[in-house]
């Protein structure tokens, strides 16, 4: 067994988090013990994103100041992993030649075996090779004790190519993970305590085109809803052009499939979503949301939206903020555009300027915290089921938990409530939470 503390700093979306997960669980069964003090570690692993130039920015400034701890401690083991990892691979090694490890999406499993070499030779190690068949998929974790609600990875990979994305450079092509092996971990977290999960995947609705057999993601939310002891199911993300009508049946019909949907719409213009490569148009985003509030009224909805895109002129954006104004977002995350190395949109002509985008993004944030000012106030007075999850985190005395339409609740109450669902009256709407009291 080998010994040691280790400490993993996670950047990037929920699917980074779930990696992170899957890295500290197999440190964990090698012997590896996990401290929440970096300071401490004798390994420590920065997870990265590469999704946009911002995140990867985090990630170099924490490598960087991981530099100086390693001038202290000669035999402390750095390691960078995740898709900036995986982006520049060997690379890596001379912009940080301080590093030990550079540890690629696809070799997660491998992490343990990687730390012996560096411990038995003092050499650095690489391992960005792509496989077919990813053997991550399949690694269980248990969250933290206490923890309610866990991740279940049923998909990685993504073959949509939208044209600023780097996902699927980075993450490879579209793998789905066998329908047994999903059914069974959820019945393993269940068993353990867990209440929530949310099932993960870079475009869940294209679930199962890589199996044989026909069970798609619509199939898959059934089989799930099925099992004894999940309260909750979530599922992100969804692309647009592959949601269909029968998985907006299954809002209508599985009782814990909670009433939320992230479906990112990226541009409200039909010029804009077109060199996007998004494959659908607004018109046909409309429609889809149409169908989602037929069939589930109550449904939350958020989007990712894209500003600055190379060639969206004021009128583009305009658009956008119609979009917007339409479909009333519970909550969007905006982003402004940026360059990723070998994506098609980097060689697009038309790029706009940082100013320019500022001034976009301000204008939609503006917008999007107004909607989700108004829509929470639509909930005071309103009784909803909340899912406590623990202590909340800006006041010790209070409780937390969120909605089945996602929103967080902070409320007085006690801790041993934790797991549990409780009926909450809304008193009053934030823009980011709720306050509510319990009935
Ligand atoms: N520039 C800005 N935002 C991007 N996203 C993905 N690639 C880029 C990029 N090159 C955003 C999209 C996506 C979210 C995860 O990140 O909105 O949905
Ligand atoms: Fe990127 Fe498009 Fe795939 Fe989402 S669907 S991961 S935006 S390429």
């Amino acid at each position: 067994m080998s010994t040691g503390k280790f400490y993993i700093h996670t950047f990037g979306c929920q699917m980074n988090v779930h990696d992170s997960e899957q890295m500290a669980q197999i440190l964990s069964d090698a012997g590896y013990v996990k401290t929440d003090e970096a300071d401490r570690a004798d390994i420590i692993i920065v997870n990265t994103c590469s999704v946009r130039g911002k995140a990867a920015q985090k990630a170099y400034s924490q490598l960087g100041r991981l530099k100086r701890l390693r001038e202290k401690r000669p035999d402390l083991v750095i390691g960078v992993a995740g898709c900036l990892a995986q982006e520049h691979g060997t690379g890596f090694f001379r912009r940080a030649p301080y590093l030990d490890l550079v540890l690629g999406t696809h070799n997660i499993h491998r992490l343990p075996e990687m730390i012996e070499e560096i411990n038995n030779t003092g050499s650095q190690v690489v391992d960005t090779s792509f496989h077919e068949s990813v053997r991550s998929l399949g690694i269980r974790t248990l969250p933290p004790d206490g923890n309610v609600s866990a991740y279940v990875t049923i998909m990685q990979g993504c073959n949509n190519f939208c044209s600023y994305c780097i996902v699927p450079y980075v993450r490879g092509r579209e793998e789905s993970r066998a329908g047994g092996d999903i059914i069974d971990e959820i019945r393993f977290l269940a068993d353990n305590g867990i209440r929530e999960v949310t099932l993960l995947g870079q475009n869940v609705n294209s679930y199962g085109s890589t199996l044989s057999g026909d069970t798609d993601f619509p199939a898959l939310l059934r089989m799930v809803s099925k099992i004894d002891g999940v309260d909750r199911i979530r599922f992100t993300t969804s692309h647009p052009k592959d949601l269909s009508e029968r998985l907006a049946g299954c809002f209508a019909d599985l009782d814990n499939l909670c009433e939320h949907i992230h479906l990112p719409v990226q541009s409200g213009s039909d010029h804009v979503l077109k060199r996007m490569k998004r494959g659908y148009t607004a018109g046909e985003y409309l429609k889809k949301i149409d169908m989602l509030k037929s069939a589930c009224p109550d449904i939350s909805i958020t989007s990712d939206i894209i500003v600055g895109f190379p060639g969206e002129r004021d009128s583009d954006f305009q658009k956008t903020i119609d979009l917007m104004k339409e479909v009333r977002f519970d909550n969007v995350f905006s982003f402004k555009y940026s360059d990723r190395r070998g994506t098609a949109s980097e060689g697009y002509d038309g790029k706009v300027e940082e100013g320019v985008k500022s001034e976009r993004l301000y204008e939609l944030q503006a917008l999007q915290e107004s909607n989700s000012l108004e829509k929470n106030r639509c909930l005071e007075g309103i009784v909803k089921d909340v899912l406590i999850e623990g202590v909340s985190k800006n006041n010790d005395a209070d409780i937390t938990g969120r909605t089945r339409g996602n929103k967080i609740v902070n409320l007085a109450g006690d801790i041993g409530l934790t797991g549990r669902t409780v009926r909450v009256r809304i008193v009053q709407a934030h823009m980011h939470s709720l306050r509510g009291e319990m009935v």
